[in-house]
């Protein structure tokens, strides 16, 4: 097992990471080496699309060639509901570009058999070539998609259980935390580890055990972020808060860690 240590940048403010992520993205657009989108849900990518869409309106980018697909989504909600990832896409960014709704790509909560839906989505990920760069967030206990620990590393899209601490963490997006749905579909991490480029971005101290545990822990699906290291092009993207131990052990100043 190939354990690459992942290109980390500490930038100073959450503001700096969304600019930073946000300029990649785009850098990877505009170049047109990307082509296809991983996308993530959650807070820290209100920014991230915020500054895209910034950009957008600014004429420095176009998502009209871009194809997307979202990692994940919860099973038995309305795509139009206010908590779902399809609604929380919709009013972070695809309703505020001119992409093309023909090439967003969300799983289906709704699907009758998640498993068709789900080797749907694989299918169509393959046929449009893969996906070119993957935006992650990380969970607190780790998780790259709806990934939960204990999830294998050759994982493909499947339906999955969310633990009690991913389920308090999204209650915010729902009338009350025991609405927060108890099952998703998600990209496995195989799904994810065939991106060709991977930026996972973390903000807060809330998050700076699992970035942690991440770089310097076992490569073990304890961890399921750790998966990211058997990756060979992975950038690591934090405040300074959710990277404590990474300054700490490398006594270095804010900036770029390799
Ligand atoms: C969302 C997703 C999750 C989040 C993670 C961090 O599509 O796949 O892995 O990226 O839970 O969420 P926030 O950014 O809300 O802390």
């Amino acid at each position: 097992m190939m354990d690459h240590f992942p290109a980390i940048d500490i930038l100073p403010s959450r503001d700096a990471v969304a600019a930073y992520t946000a300029g990649l993205v785009i850098d990877g657009l505009v170049s047109g080496r990307v082509t296809t989108l991983g996308l993530a849900t959650g807070a820290t990518m209100v920014q991230v699309y915020a500054r895209l869409v910034a950009a957008y309106m600014a004429g420095a980018v176009s998502f009209r060639a871009v194809t997307t697909f979202n990692l994940d989504e919860y099973l038995g909600v309305e795509p139009t509901a206010p908590g779902s990832f399809r609604a929380f896409m919709g009013r972070c960014l695809f309703d505020r570009v001119d992409i093309e709704p023909a090439r967003i790509h969300v799983l289906d909560g709704l699907a009758r058999d998640s498993g068709i839906e789900c080797a749907r989505y694989e299918n169509r990920i393959r046929q449009t070539g893969g996906i070119g760069l993957q935006l992650l967030g990380i969970g607190t206990n780790g998780h790259i998609g709806f990934n939960e620990p204990g999830s294998d590393f050759a994982s493909r899209t499947r339906e999955i259980g969310l633990t009690d601490g991913t389920r308090a963490a999204n209650a915010a997006f729902f009338a009350a935390p025991a609405e927060v749905p108890r099952h998703a579909l998600t990209m496995g991490i195989g799904t994810i580890l065939q991106a060709r480029e991977i930026l996972l971005v973390a903000i807060g101290a809330l998050k700076a055990d699992a970035v942690n545990a991440a770089v310097f822990g076992p490569i073990s699906t304890d961890c399921p972020a750790s998966a990211l290291r058997l990756h060979p092009c992975v950038r690591i993207i934090c405040d300074a808060a959710a990277a404590p131990h990474i300054t700490g052990h490398r006594a270095a100043p804010i900036g770029r860690v390799t």
